[in-house]
């Protein structure tokens, strides 16, 4: 996927000026090893993007530079999910939307978070005892978007395996939880350590 591709279709035509090439960041990447790590400009992936009523997952690539809220061992809150490893859950945020809930304290229209588990790794050198996330498990992620959720605002979606595209869930499988629980606008900052 072309930078320009995402400049342009954002109207975001100060990054595109900047940019000088045209490669896309894995390219990039791999290409140009002795490119320093802030040379590389982040993608402007600010809004949700739907094909059909679908919600496109984020690529990788854009959500490893999202702010990263917290994380979480173990967490089991559904009873059903009972999996043979430990479990990290990771939290991120968009950053234009992250700067928004810390200027105005409020989640803005649009808000996008990623939520990706790994299974936890153990017993690899020089470890003596520790865990670290090692295989991912699950990529989910929720929107705020009252336009095409009058009654929810929130989405909730899941992607299993290589999925790009997911329908919002069913308001009881995962809206209603974090509607009864989490602490602020549908999202958990309780258990956040970048969210105040
Ligand atoms: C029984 C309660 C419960 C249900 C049901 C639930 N969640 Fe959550 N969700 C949580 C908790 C607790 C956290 C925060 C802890 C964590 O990192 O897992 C969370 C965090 C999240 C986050 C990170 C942003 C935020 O809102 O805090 C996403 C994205 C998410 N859940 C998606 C889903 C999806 C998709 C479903 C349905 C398939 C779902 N959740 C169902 C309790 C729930």
């Amino acid at each position: 996927m072309a930078l320009a591709v995402h400049a342009s279709s954002t109207g975001c035509t100060e990054q595109a000026e900047t940019r000088t090439a045209e490669a896309g960041i894995g390219d990039r990447l791999a290409s140009d090893s002795g490119t320093a790590p802030d040379a590389i400009e982040p993608g402007p992936y600010e809004a949700p993007r739907y094909e059909d009523g679908a919600l496109v997952r984020v690529p990788e690539t854009e959500w490893r530079r999202w702010v990263f809220l917290g994380a979480g061992l173990n967490m089991n809150y559904a009873g059903a999910f009972e999996p043979e490893t430990d479990v990290f859950s990771t939290v991120y945020m968009e950053p234009s939307a992250y700067a928004h809930y810390m200027d105005h304290g409020e989640f803005r229209e649009g808000t996008m978070t990623a939520l990706a588990i790994y299974a936890a790794g153990e017993s690899a050198a020089p470890l003596k005892s520790g865990l670290f996330a090692d295989e991912p498990l699950g990529f989910e992620m929720s929107v705020k978007d009252s336009d095409r959720l009058p009654d929810e605002v929130w989405g909730y979606y899941t992607f299993p395996g290589r999925t790009n595209l997911a329908d919002p869930n069913p308001a009881q499988a995962c809206q209603q939880c974090h509607a009864d629980h989490a602490e602020t606008d549908l999202v958990f900052t309780q258990f956040y350590t970048a969210l105040p």
